[in-house]
């Protein structure tokens, strides 16, 4: 597996500032984003609003999702819409949201059909979950063997408990930078075991990394990068 490019921090805020810059950059360039759910994300989205309030070269897409409305207070595409998109002044060129309202297997189906040509990813954002997982990729999940499908449904392992819709490994892998967030004293476990541990599905993170020709980065605080 390549390496990872780990960059560590002093803060919270000083994560999501490299983040936020990070996105910004890419709506200069353009092309194919995907975004994170949780709540590490919210400050790096707003400041990335911010800083490029014009995104209409960017496609948007998500690595995962909850299994509800989007206007609910769990519901990932609306974190995304109230810390980013609400505050653009150009939205991007295509908002390619998982419809969590269908339930976990039909809203697969409906992004399966959404990603027949969305081709490789520019960059792919992920947050980690205090037990490794990504996305809605859990530990020792059936979801972690599917390589014949682009996005399954699942069911959650963690917090909150609603099912879930995912990009499945080998399509959240299929970009030219996958760019990890995380901070905090309670993932500093989990962000050892994925950052440098074996690969294991005990810690879905830790086989989740830029397929060839892709770069993988990590943005940490100094508590989440404490037993590195
Ligand atoms: C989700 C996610 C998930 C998240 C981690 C970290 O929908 O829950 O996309 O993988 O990134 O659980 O979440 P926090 O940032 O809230 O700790």
């Amino acid at each position: 597996m390549s390496p990872v490019d780990i960059t560590v921090v002093e803060d919270t805020a000083a994560a999501a500032r490299i983040v936020g810059e990070r996105l910004a950059e890419q709506t200069q360039i353009g092309g194919h984003v995907v975004l994170t759910g949780g709540s590490t994300p919210r400050l790096a989205y707003e400041l990335a609003a911010a800083l490029a309030p014009d995104w209409s070269r960017v496609e948007l897409w998500w690595g995962d999702e909850r299994c509800v409305p989007p206007d609910d207070a769990r519901s990932n595409f609306g974190m995304a819409k109230e810390a980013l998109l609400d505050g653009l002044e150009q939205a991007p060129a295509a908002v390619h949201r998982m419809q969590g309202e269908l339930g976990r297997e039909a809203g697969a189906d409906e992004y399966l059909l959404e990603l027949i040509d969305a081709g490789t990813f520019d960059l792919v954002l992920l947050g980690l979950g205090p037990d490794g997982h990504v996305a809605s990729l859990f530990p020792d999940s059936p979801a972690l063997e599917v390589t014949d499908r682009d996005v399954v449904g699942s069911e959650s392992g963690f917090e909150p408990f609603v099912d879930r819709i995912t990009l499945t490994l080998p399509r959240l892998c299929a970009t030219r930078e996958l760019l990890f967030l995380v901070t905090g004293d309670d993932k500093k476990d989990a962000v050892a075991r994925v950052l440098a541990g074996e690969p294991s599905s005990d810690a879905p993170g830790s086989l989740a990394r830029a397929a060839e020709g892709g770069v993988t980065r990590a943005v940490l605080d100094r508590t989440a990068a404490a037993l590195l």
